[in-house]
């Protein structure tokens, strides 16, 4: 018997952010002992986990139906589970990228700074501000696991979903050790540095993004490890595809509808795809005006806007594309040769197709 769960985009997100908002209601209970503070950590925590795309929910309850799966509540616990992790990774993003917005709101460490502006001195506030930031992150990471807990005590074997969620964990948190131990590298070795540059993007994006939300969906259906293997097989691409669409939205995409700043990526000097490209096949000025920019967070903006107008003239955000495209059309081709049931599958391929097409 298939699933009952409705699988339009508008009916999945709806159970989800119940579900979300279920779980934080169970971690409010539990840190209610620390009073004022523990009510500011999960107003931070509720705004941080508001409106966001929900894109790795989406993708695990349509593997979840395209694998034939029956466990409709336990798929949404892993789904909100997944969001969670989110959350904590992006709270945890921002501090350590700099980032002041997200999801078209203050970012979770200036919220914070805010709180605590009323009584210290700015300077202090604003450290204050990311050191509850990466305390708030770990909440949601705790929170996480909470729903995710409740998944599986309703599998018949939960070893492969608690195993396929931690190993994603674990790869996402190095992923962003590489992100950053990259951008404090000397410019001079971007052309060397590809290689590490895809490894970054499939470590600390694809593995959480497409990766493992397709094979936890499988997982959670009770499919057997070949086809778990054949979700990751295509969730790869599609997620480095996702993460390249995202570098681009970054460079040059509208803040007012990303939800987050443009040019922080210039300015925390860090090595994406596009400027290795703008890098390797631009001119020797277009590199100039690119150094003087990259990895200086207190450049002025024209210095940024500069450095963005010669990523773009030397061929970068063209290049993303055209790698997006050789990453999208095999996975695409990959997963419509796989045998799934109709309707998830069909919820699968406009997902697919979304994640690299998306223009937030
Ligand atoms: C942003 O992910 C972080 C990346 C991995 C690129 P999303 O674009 O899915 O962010 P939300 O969840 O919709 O805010
Ligand atoms: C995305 O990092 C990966 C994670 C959040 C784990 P980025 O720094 O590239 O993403 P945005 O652009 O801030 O969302
Ligand atoms: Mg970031
Ligand atoms: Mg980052």
């Amino acid at each position: 018997m298939p699933g009952q769960l409705d699988l339009s985009p508008a009916s999945v997100k709806a159970r989800v952010d119940a579900r979300i908002r279920e779980t934080l209601a169970e971690t409010a209970l539990a840190v209610a002992p620390a009073g004022g503070a523990g009510t500011e950590m999960i107003d931070v925590l509720a705004a941080s986990a508001h409106g966001g795309k929900r894109l790795r929910a989406l993708l695990t309850i349509a593997a979840h139906a395209a694998h034939g799966g029956t466990r409709d509540e336990a798929a949404v616990s892993v789904a909100a589970a997944l969001e969670w992790f989110q959350t904590a990774a992006l709270i945890h993003d921002d501090v350590l990228d700099g980032s002041d917005t997200r999801r078209g709101q203050p970012a979770a460490h200036r919220r914070f700074e805010a709180i605590l502006a009323v009584t210290a001195e700015p300077a202090i506030a604003a450290a204050l501000g990311r050191s509850a930031g990466v305390l708030a992150g770990d909440v949601a990471l705790m929170t996480s696991h909470r729903v995710l807990d409740a998944a599986l005590v309703e599998l018949p074997d939960p070893r492969p979903v608690a195993s396929l969620f931690a190993a994603m964990s674990e790869l996402v948190t190095a992923g962003q050790y590489l992100d950053m131990r990259l951008a404090g590298t000397p410019l001079q070795g971007l052309g060397d540095q590809r290689e590490q540059i895809v490894a970054t993007m499939r470590c600390k994006t694809a593995s959480y993004s497409a990766e493992a939300p397709l094979a936890l969906g499988a997982a959670v259906a009770g499919a057997d490890a070949t086809r778990v293997d054949a979700m990751k097989a295509i969730g790869v691409p599609l997620g480095i595809a996702f993460q390249l669409r995202d570098d681009i939205l970054g460079l040059v995409g509208a803040p007012a509808v990303t939800g987050k700043p443009a040019g922080d990526d210039v300015r925390e000097g860090k090595r994406t795809l596009l400027l290795w490209h703008a890098w390797t096949e631009g001119t020797e000025t277009q590199r100039l005006t690119i150094s003087r920019a990259l990895g200086d967070r207190e450049a002025e903006q024209s210095t940024i806007d500069d450095a963005v107008a010669a990523i773009v003239d030397a061929g970068g955000v063209a290049a993303a594309e055209r790698e997006i495209d050789a990453l999208a059309s095999p996975a695409l081709h990959d997963l419509d040769a796989l045998t799934l049931e109709a309707e998830g599958a069909a919820a699968l391929r406009d997902l697919a197709v979304g994640l690299t097409t998306r223009a937030s």
